[in-house]
């Protein structure tokens, strides 16, 4: 007896922790904490939907025993008594879900519609592209070009077009809005807007290959004056290579004859395709699909072996020495 309520006592412990972890709004990607009128729409339709859900199920599941305790077989040659359809009862109980399916089913096409519906004209747009581990940002007709983290104005909405490069991803910062798919050769649209600054997480939400637990991402949303600063800062034209000195000037060297510059763009420098566009580098906190914060140190372990801290990563591990890391890391610091 004493085991079976240490069992208990642990199930209800662990349904205690399970339920926590669901409704925390601590939690970096709760889905059940909107902090922006499409995730909240999503949660005005998930909360009515759960209640129905939750008291057909307690009361079916009160029917389950009711119907095993007060029809049991009482002795051994007990027998149910045989009847013939009831249809009164069979009429309700085809007609009732039906009913309650059809009221869920207009508030869900509602939803879909007002999720879907066009963006205001005075929306800012951004091309967001998947790519195997990582996604691109391209503002406004390419004229701020980022990675990973996703810097929009609080209380302005943001029309997205979703792309991939390679295979499917999904685009998803549950506290904004839900999933939507990005597919190769196709152009998904969405909106997003958050109501208060803050840094929002997420992460693609499609198996999409190897690194597919790597390929994070953050919504940063900021007062309409500082998202004016961030973007003038991701606009204006980079320091000329050639005003470079020491370290920094040899990494830029080094950028070019490793073969950095074959994949990776940089404004005025080189012209790579595939990897993210570094021009701005210094300006956001992470790298290498928001896995890591943009520090020397974390910059360091990466240029050592990619591969090794990202599993798939379509950066290679380039043999380098730790002179050659130093120089490449001073010159990617000047790229603020
Ligand atoms: Cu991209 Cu999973």
């Amino acid at each position: 007896m004493t085991s079976r309520k240490t069992r208990l006592a642990a199930l209800a412990g662990l349904l205690a922790v399970v339920a926590t972890a669901c409704g925390d709004s601590s939690q970096p990607q709760n889905t059940f904490d909107p902090r922006g009128p499409e995730a909240r729409q999503l949660d005005d339709l998930i909360n009515p939907v759960f209640w129905v859900a939750g008291v057909i199920f307690v009361l079916v599941n009160v029917l389950i025993v009711v119907a095993v305790v007060k029809f049991r077989r009482r002795s051994d040659d007990d027998a149910p008594k045989q009847v013939h359809g009831n249809a009164k009862l069979e009429l309700g109980w085809t007609i009732a879900p039906a009913v309650i399916l059809a009221v869920i089913g207009v508030f869900t096409l509602g939803t879909i519609a007002d999720i879907s519906a066009e963006p205001p004209d005075d929306a800012l747009k951004v091309r967001v592209i998947g790519h195997q581990w990582w996604w691109e940002y391209r503002y406004e007709d390419d004229t701020v070009v980022t990675a990973n983290e996703l810097h929009i104005p609080v209380g302005r909405v943001v029309s997205i077009d979703l792309e991939a490069a390679d295979v499917v991803h999904s685009f998803w910062p549950p506290k904004l809005s839900g999933k939507v798919d990005a597919i190769p050769g196709r152009t998904n649209h969405m909106t997003v807007e958050a109501d208060e600054p803050g840094i929002y997480y997420g992460q693609c939400a499609e198996f999409c290959g190897f690194s597919h637990a790597n390929m994070l991402l953050r919504v940063v949303a900021h007062e309409p004056a500082d998202f004016d600063r961030w973007y003038s800062a991701n606009r204006a034209r980079p320091a000329d290579v050639s005003t470079l000195t020491g370290d920094a000037a040899a990494g830029a060297g080094l950028f070019r004859t490793k073969g950095c510059a074959s994949c990776h763009v940089i404004e005025g420098f080189s012209a790579g395709e595939f990897g993210p566009n570094l021009t701005h580098l210094q300006q956001r906190d992470s790298f290498a699909g928001a896995m890591f914060e943009l520090n020397d140190r974390n910059l360091r372990r990466w240029l050592r072996d990619p591969p090794g801290e990202k599993p798939g990563s379509l950066m290679p591990n380039l043999d380098l020495t730790e002179d050659e890391i130093t120089k490449l890391i001073a010159y990617l610091n000047t790229l603020k």
